[in-house]
């Protein structure tokens, strides 16, 4: 790729644990309605806004229920997901992801937060690390999910790189995605079967280098 200007990352499941507090909240909620919700069926769910999850969760179950519904499901879900993450302490950071911040400041590589989730600046805040962030993008600046690009776009656009200069790191399948139609590089964090589709894949930012992006 051309020289990077910049990186993007995703939140939950890339710099802090929390993919595995919105499962357990989803299984909860999937529990209360009756039916099952496996590690697989999430699968699909990571990376994706709130009610677009709900939307998939119900499919899941064969369920079909009316608006009013759907709000104070999500709104059930997101309030067991709040209470996990307000205990969270920097100790919920991901190995590696906190040095590779540091590394790429110290390079002058800008860096930038594009995550779905409107619990974003919670988190970040619970785990100081608002400040290793040039800018912010979350689930309250942005309308289309992924795999749709306008997160990354609008990280780009605010930190004034072009897109060809961004490497975006992303552990969902619909991140990977919405990176490619951003015309971005992108690093699978998880497994590459998961993330056949990106660029590279590492198992942890712990195994992540510039080296590795011919940097
Ligand atoms: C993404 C998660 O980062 O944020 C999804 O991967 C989640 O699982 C989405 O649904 C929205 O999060 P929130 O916190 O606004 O419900
Ligand atoms: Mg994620």
């Amino acid at each position: 790729m051309t020289k990077i200007e910049a990186c993007l990352f995703d939140l939950d499941g890339v710099i802090v644990d929390t993919a595995k507090y919105h499962y357990l909240a989803w299984r909860r909620l999937a529990n209360e309605l009756g039916f099952d919700f496996t590690q697989e069926h999430n699968e699909s769910l990571k990376g994706v806004s709130r009610m677009e999850s709900l939307k998939i969760l119900l499919q899941v179950g064969g369920l079909t229920v009316d608006e009013t519904s759907k709000i104070e499901m999500a709104e059930r879900k997101n309030n067991w997901y709040c209470e996990y993450i307000s205990k969270m302490t920097p100790d919920e950071i991901l190995p590696g992801a906190k040095e590779f911040l540091e590394e790429l400041r110290h390079k002058g590589i800008k860096i930038a937060l594009g995550s779905a989730s409107k619990n974003a600046m919670t988190i970040l805040n619970n785990v100081n690390l608002v400040n290793h962030f040039d800018a912010i993008i979350d689930g309250t600046k942005t309308s289309n999910a992924k795999p749709n690009p306008e997160v990354f776009l609008l990280g780009a656009k605010e930190l004034n790189v072009l897109p060809s200069e961004c490497v975006v790191f992303e552990d969902a399948r619909s991140g990977i995605e919405a990176a490619t139609n951003a015309g971005m590089y992108s690093v699978g964090i998880g497994d590459p079967l998961v993330l056949n589709k990106a660029n590279i894949v590492v198992s942890s930012l712990k195994e992540m280098t510039l080296e590795k992006l011919n940097y």
